[in-house]
C-alpha cells in the first residue's frame, strides 16, 4: 500500500510517501520567513504553504519512484495547529484524494508525534509490546500520556502555560538568538556549564525521588521565562555575551531536568517500563542524553525518534495513517473533514 502524507500545521511544508510501511520519501521545507519576527506569523505561514504545497507533494511522489496513480490513500494533518496553515494541507489533500478517487485519512498532528519513534519499523513491529509513557514536546504542546498498544492514550500531564519548545524559543529571543532558538540553544550549550546559574524548575518536588513522587505531571514554563528575563536585566551586555554558552546551558538544564523528572515519575506511577520522547524538542541532545541515563538507571526502555522525525514531517502523518489502517480503521471515501486548532483532553484513540 502506498500512502501519501501531507503536513502543514505550522511552519514546515512536508510531503512523504510510505510504501508498505517503509518511508520512501520525506520532503520537508522549513519556512525561513519568520526568523526576523521571533516566532511564526500565521498569515505568512499559510501563504508559504500555499506557494509550496504543489512542488513539495510532487517531489515526495517523484522521490518515492511512483506516480500519483500508484497512491492508494492520502493522509493529512487535520489539527491541531495554525488553522489557516492546517487548512492549506487538508484542503489540498482532500481535493487530491477526491480527484484520484482514493480514500482520505485525517491525522491528528500530536498523535503522529506520539507514534513517531516507531517510523520505519517496517510495519511488523510498529509499537512497543506493552504500554508506554510518551513525553511529547513541541513548539505548541507539552504532554505526558500513557499509550496502550491499541493506539489509545490518556493525557496525564500537560503544560499549564508555555510549551517546552516555546520556553526555548522565547528565552532564546531574550538572548538575541534567531527563531527557532531551540536548536541554537542546544548547540551553544555544548560549550556551556549548566550549573552556571540555577533557573527555577516549576511544579517539581525537590524532596521526593522520582519513585515516590507526589507532584502531578503538569508543567509550567512561564516562571522560567520571567526568571530569565529579570536575571538578564541585571547583567551587563558584555557579561551576557561572554557567558552566552553558560546561560544557554543553564536554561536548557532547567527545561530538561523538569521534563525528565516528570516523565520518569509518570512511568513509575503507572508501573510502566517503557518511555518515549517525541516532538521538536525531542531533537534536543541534552534531553536525549538525560532521558537515556535516567531510563538506564531505572531499568526503563527508551524509544526515541530518528532526529529527522523529531521536528514536523509528513512521514509521521503517513505512518500513523498506515498504523490506523493496519489496526482495522476503514479509510473513508469522504472528503469534507474540517480542520481544528486545539488539542482535546481525555482518553482518546488515534
Ligand atoms: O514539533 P515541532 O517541529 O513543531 C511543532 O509542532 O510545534 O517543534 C518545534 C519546536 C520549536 O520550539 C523548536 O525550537 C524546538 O521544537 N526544537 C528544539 C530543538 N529542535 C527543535 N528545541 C530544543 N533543542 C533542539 N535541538
Ligand atoms: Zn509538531
Amino acid at each position: 500500500m502506498n500512502i501519501l502524507g501531507i503536513e502543514t500545521s505550522c511552519d514546515e511544508t512536508s510531503g512523504a510517501v510510505l510504501c508498505s510501511g517503509r518511508v520512501c520519501s520525506n520532503v520537508v521545507s522549513s519556512q525561513r520567513c519568520h526568523a526576523s519576527f521571533g516566532g511564526v506569523v500565521p498569515e505568512l505561514a499559510s501563504r508559504e504553504h500555499e506557494r509550496l504545497i504543489v512542488s513539495i507533494v510532487d517531489a515526495a511522489v517523484t522521490e518515492a519512484n511512483i506516480t500519483k496513480n500508484d497512491l492508494d490513500v492520502i493522509a493529512a494533518t487535520a489539527g491541531p495547529g495554525l488553522i489557516g496553515a492546517v487548512m492549506v494541507g487538508l484542503c489540498f489533500a482532500q481535493g487530491m484524494a477526491y480527484a484520484l478517487g482514493i480514500p482520505f485519512v485525517p491525522v491528528n498532528h500530536i498523535e503522529a508525534h506520539i507514534f513517531s519513534p516507531f517510523i520505519d519499523a517496517g510495519g511488523s513491529h510498529p509499537s512497543p509490546d506493552g504500554a508506554f509513557v510518551s513525553l511529547t514536546v513541541s513548539g505548541g504542546h507539552t504532554l505526558i500520556s500513557v499509550v496502550t498498544t491499541d493506539l489509545s492514550y490518556t493525557v496525564i500531564g500537560r503544560t499549564l502555560d508555555d510549551a517546552a519548545g516555546e520556553a526555548f524559543d522565547k528565552t532564546g529571543k531574550m538572548l538575541g538568538l534567531p527563531y527557532p532558538a531551540g536548536p541554537v540553544i542546544d548547540k551553544l550549550s555544548e560549550k556551556g556549564d549548566p550549573a552556571f546559574h540555577r533557573f527555577p524548575r516549576a511544579l517539581t518536588s525537590h524532596s521526593q525521588t522520582s519513585r515516590n513522587y507526589h507532584g502531578n505531571f503538569d508543567f509550567s514554563f512561564s516562571g522560567l521565562k520571567t526568571s530569565v528575563l529579570t536575571w538578564l536585566q541585571k547583567q551587563t551586555p558584555a557579561f551576557i555575551e561572554n557567558h552566552l554558552p553558560d546561560i544557554a546551558a543553564s536554561i536548557q538544564g532547567a527545561i530538561v531536568s523538569v521534563l525528565v523528572e516528570k516523565t520518569i515519575a509518570a512511568a513509575h506511577s503507572r508501573n510502566i517500563k517503557a518511555v518515549s520522547i517525541a516532538g521538536g524538542v525531542s531533537a534536543n541532545s541534552a534531553l536525549r542524553k538525560a532521558m537515556k541515563t535516567a531510563c538506564d538507571n531505572e531499568g526503563i526502555t527508551l524509544y526515541v525518534p530518528n532526529a529527522i522525525y523529531s521536528t514536523d514531517n509528513a512521514a509521521m502523518i503517513a505512518t500513523l495513517a498506515g498504523l490506523k489502517i493496519s489496526r482495522g480503521m476503514r479509510a473513508e471515501q469522504s472528503y469534507n473533514v474540517a480542520p481544528y486548532a486545539s488539542f482535546p483532553t481525555g482518553r482518546r484513540k488515534a
